[in-house]
């Protein structure tokens, strides 16, 4: 005898119903109802393909149809009551279509199990949002780009060590990061050709031995093709460990742009002023002006990739098939594509809005003696000195206008021929940061007519 409270969908050999902590650890539905769009269109999909093969008949098929249909808008417009008993959105959506069209709801199950449907709905959800993100950085991308193409020749200092290295423009800076999301948008395609493979009709594991249809349930729901093995199909998460892996390289990208931005923002830099729509004031400091979505961008990378590590640690060591430790993959990934949606769409907003100040950034690149390699390239192509005594005495000079606190270019002729009795006035061509930066024409380099053929690459790529 079957005990009135155990569940509807798998109780039949159970006399007792569930412990209220048994419920509670094994319920997903408070999360996975996210799935629920899926769910009804694999369910969908599903009942067409068994009416076209004639496992069930097509007047079940169109009842099913319309219940789902109705379930959907039930959902949709929050009338949908939600049961944890019913374990997760599966069944909750099932158990509905039973109470609205009764016994061919029944027949929709047939030649399925939640296995490959939670695999299925789960792949579907995870490549809307790879798509999503695709789009998000190219949104981006575009917005660097406009940055990118106003600045192409405006001089600011590069670093390395955070100290002033070499004078580059403003455009070759914003472009470094267009290289870099755009590698992030090659990732997020690449992943999405993978994984775009049907598990539905692979059953609990094994396969079924209905006459189903896999190509047509893999094109109605938009996968390439089905996946070849039943137990590969219901046993695998690595499509969302490779989005969580694309989410967590972008998320560092996005951390150390926001970094620069909330170093560039300051009092001290300058660079950047960012919008009063992407800042904060203080509540109790009113000269401030904080850049909170830069800061939050900044940090968004501890839970992205927190949740990558969260699933590759419960995924490790599982044996094939289902286990139920996978359905702890949905809520970590479920966050970490939430928190990078909004840090792309702030981090796409703060790029546009932002102004660069070029006073600044060529105050900043007129100091810290950011044109001491073109003097030692000068000291070796004009007076054929080797590199290594063209270095040590660039670094004389510097010492010498350190000491006086003046810039390379502020030394005298005699100056500079105490230390090298060879150079000649011809030198201060390339001290300023104007020549240093229009010299350095290599591909890839940071003269503004290289930039801006590295903007039209981008643009064309693009269209
Ligand atoms: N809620 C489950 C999950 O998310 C669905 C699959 C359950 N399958 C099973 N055999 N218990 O993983």
């Amino acid at each position: 005898m079957t005990n009135s409270s155990s569940n509807a969908m798998w109780g039949g050999r159970f006399a007792d119903g569930p412990d209220a902590i048994m419920e509670a650890i094994n319920a997903s539905i408070s999360f996975d109802r996210r799935l629920y769009a899926q769910d009804i269109q694999g369910s969908r999909a599903h009942a067409a393909m068994l009416a076209a093969t004639g496992i069930i008949s097509p007047k079940d098929a169109e009842a099913i149809r319309e219940g789902l249909l109705t379930v959907l808008s039930e959902i949709e417009t929050g009338s949908f009551e939600f049961s944890t008993a019913l374990e997760d959105i599966h069944m909750n959506v099932e158990a509905r279509l039973k109470e609205l069209i009764g016994e061919p709801a029944g027949r929709l199950h047939t030649a399925r199990s939640r296995n490959d449907q939670v695999a299925t709905d789960f792949r579907m959800w995870v490549r809307d949002q790879l798509d999503a993100t695709e789009a998000a950085l190219i949104a981006l991308i575009r917005a660097l780009l406009s940055q990118a193409e106003a600045g192409a020749g405006w001089i600011m200092p590069g670093f390395t060590h955070l100290q002033t290295a070499q004078p580059v423009t403003w455009g070759h800076h914003m472009m470094a990061y267009v290289e870099m999301f755009g590698r992030d948008l090659g990732r997020v395609r690449d992943a999405r050709v993978r994984m775009n493979e049907s598990p539905l009709g692979a059953a609990a594991l094994a396969g079924t031995s209905f006459p189903i249809d896999r190509d047509q349930t893999a094109a109605a729901l938009g996968f390439d093709r089905p996946a070849a093995n039943s137990l590969d199909a219901v046993a695998d998460r690595d499509f969302a460990l490779e989005f969580l892996s694309v989410a967590a390289i972008t998320a560092m990208h996005l951390s150390r742009f926001a970094e620069e931005l909330v170093i560039w923002s300051s009092t001290q830099f300058r660079f950047v002023a960012l919008s009063d729509r992407f800042s904060t004031g203080s509540s109790i400091m009113p000269q401030k002006k904080n850049p909170d979505a830069a800061e939050l961008i900044r940090a968004k990378i501890g839970r992205i990739l927190g949740a990558m590590i969260g699933l590759f640690t419960v995924m490790k060591g599982l044996p094939l098939t289902y286990s139920k430790d996978m359905q702890e993959d949905k809520e970590q990934v479920f966050d970490a594509a939430d928190s990078l949606m909004l840090a792309l769409a702030a981090m796409t907003g703060m790029v546009s809005d932002m102004t660069a100040n070029r006073d600044a950034l060529l105050d900043a690149a007129a100091s810290g003696f950011s044109t001491a390699t073109d003097l030692a390239d000068w000291l070796v192509r004009v007076l054929g000195l080797p590199f290594r005594e063209a270095h040590h005495i660039t670094g004389a000079l510097v010492a010498m206008a350190e000491d006086r606190c003046c810039d390379l270019h502020e030394l005298t002729l005699e100056d500079m021929q105490s230390v090298h009795g060879d150079i000649t006035a011809d030198v201060f061509a390339v001290l300023g940061v104007e020549n240093s930066v229009a010299s350095r024409t290599s591909y890839g380099g940071t003269a503004p007519e290289e930039v801006t053929r590295q903007i039209t690459r981008w643009k064309e790529m693009l269209t």
